[in-house]
């Protein structure tokens, strides 16, 4: 009933592209190839498969079911699922964490955007390849530019937002993923006939057992979490626009398919191109700002590349910034019965103002970055998975799972992993990131 005065999907299609533009983002094209290339490359991968389906497909199942039963943000859902029961503050913490990670995830989306903007006008010329460093830390050491186009990415997420669910989220998503993944297939030709492909495929695809160790096992957990968007609610919020009760399993795999298949293209551009000119792969933060760059002004010709495969970020990046934006404004509308508009504009003027200090005092990026990881997405998480794995009655997790359609296929695995699997490993995780669980 009142899902349409919300606001809703068009259909399957759209909650897909949407979600799978939530999931796709920094963390894929950035972090997964880093961190595959540090922790024994094929055997991260595997671990990394395993444990987006044992842990992340069913916990992307248990918020997307509380938001198509509740149709609610994610306060309001679990208000509507345990009224009077302190549940609500999972939802709350859900609205805080989203303020805390879009703070920063604008300052790290406005560097792409500069970055971009300079490969697009010719900036890549002007480059030298040993400068690269300088550049980049010429960039981070400068607020106003910081700034400025933390502040234009900003505009842009809440421009898209305050258009509404189907005509600015969906219609975004529909435009973006499409580009997406034609910019990176044609980046894959190229890098796939470069020179250093052979090596890049095998530094990618060969298990190295040796290399992964029990703290790339809990690095390829946490990277399946904050990849498909777990554990804040954005998959409460987008689940709540879908207004049809077909079954979940389907969109959950194409959703979490999409985000992987993503990340290992990812990584099949960028080390075949870094193995090409004989550069670091394994280089952390700044294989995307540093590594890759110097591999640009490298290649004769390959302004053009270096855009595509900035804007590409950039599209990945605005696409994850819309959903988390898209989670305080929900709770804004339905909750605080404030218009669409003005929630977008407020909330999104509050994330800009607090993604300042992190724009100015590079700690403080990093400090917001590991409050989240380490505490509010995975304690979020393991709420969440307890919440529908053990305060949910059988039969009430059975109604929401199948909907009207009363499809349970899969039901008693999906359960299993969210009552057992996906809360041990979130705990371990937890402890293993807090230091509480030795080595
Ligand atoms: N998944 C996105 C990425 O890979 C980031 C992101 C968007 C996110 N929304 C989220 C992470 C919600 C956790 C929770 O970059």
């Amino acid at each position: 009933m009142g899902g349409s005065s919300r606001g809703s999907w068009t259909g399957h299609v759209g909650f897909v592209l949407a979600a799978a533009g939530s999931a796709i983002g920094l963390g894929n094209i950035w972090m997964f190839p880093y961190r595959t290339g540090q922790n024994g490359g094929a055997a991260f991968v595997l671990v990394y498969l395993a444990a987006v389906i044992a842990v992340g497909v069913p916990l992307l199942m248990a918020e997307v079911l509380i938001g198509r039963t509740t149709r609610r943000n994610p306060v309001g859902a679990f208000r509507e699922l345990r009224p009077g029961s302190p549940w609500l503050l999972v939802g709350a913490l859900g609205v805080i964490t989203g303020f805390v990670i879009l703070s920063y995830y604008g300052v790290v989306a406005g560097w792409v955007a500069d970055y971009t903007w300079r490969m697009a006008t010719g900036g890549l010329a002007t480059l030298e390849t040993a400068g690269m460093q300088e550049s980049f830390e010429a960039l981070v050491g400068d607020p106003v530019r910081q700034v400025a186009w933390q502040a234009g990415f900003m505009v842009a997420t809440i421009l898209v937002v305050s258009r509404g669910v189907e005509g600015g989220i969906e219609l975004a998503s529909k435009v973006l993923m499409p580009l997406l993944f034609a910019f990176i297939l044609v980046l894959l030709g190229y890098s796939l006939t470069s020179a250093g492909a052979k090596q890049g495929l095998e530094f990618l695809f060969s298990p190295r057992f040796g290399e992964l160790g029990w703290d790339g096992v809990l690095a390829a957990l946490g990277q399946a979490f904050f990849s498909l968007s777990l554990g804040m609610g954005a998959m409460i919020t987008y689940g709540s626009y879908l207004e049809d009760d077909r079954g979940l399993i389907g969109p959950a795999f194409m959703i979490a398919g999409m985000d992987t298949l993503l990340a290992i293209l990812a990584g099949l551009v960028i080390f075949p191109l870094v193995f090409s000119f004989g550069l670091e792969p394994g280089a952390g933060p700044g294989l995307i700002f540093v590594t890759l760059p110097k591999v640009f002004t490298l290649m004769p010709g390959s302004a053009f590349l270096a855009t595509l495969f900035f804007a590409l970020v950039l599209f990945a990046a605005l696409t994850s910034a819309i959903s988390l934006l898209e989670v305080v404004v929900a709770f804004l509308v339905d909750e605080g019965g404030v218009g669409r508009s003005a929630a977008s504009w407020g909330a999104g003027g509050i994330i800009f103002a607090l993604g300042i200090p992190s724009a100015v005092f590079p700690g403080f990026l990093d400090g917001a970055d590991a409050i989240a990881n380490k505490y509010l997405l995975p304690g979020g998480g393991l709420l969440i998975a307890l919440f529908v794995g053990w305060f949910f009655s059988r039969e009430d997790a059975a109604r929401a799972y199948g909907g009207q359609s009363g499809d349970d296929s899969g039901f008693e695995l999906w359960r299993f992993c969210v009552r057992f699997f996906a809360p041990v490993a979130v705990v371990v995780i937890m402890l293993k990131s807090l230091g509480l669980l030795g080595g």
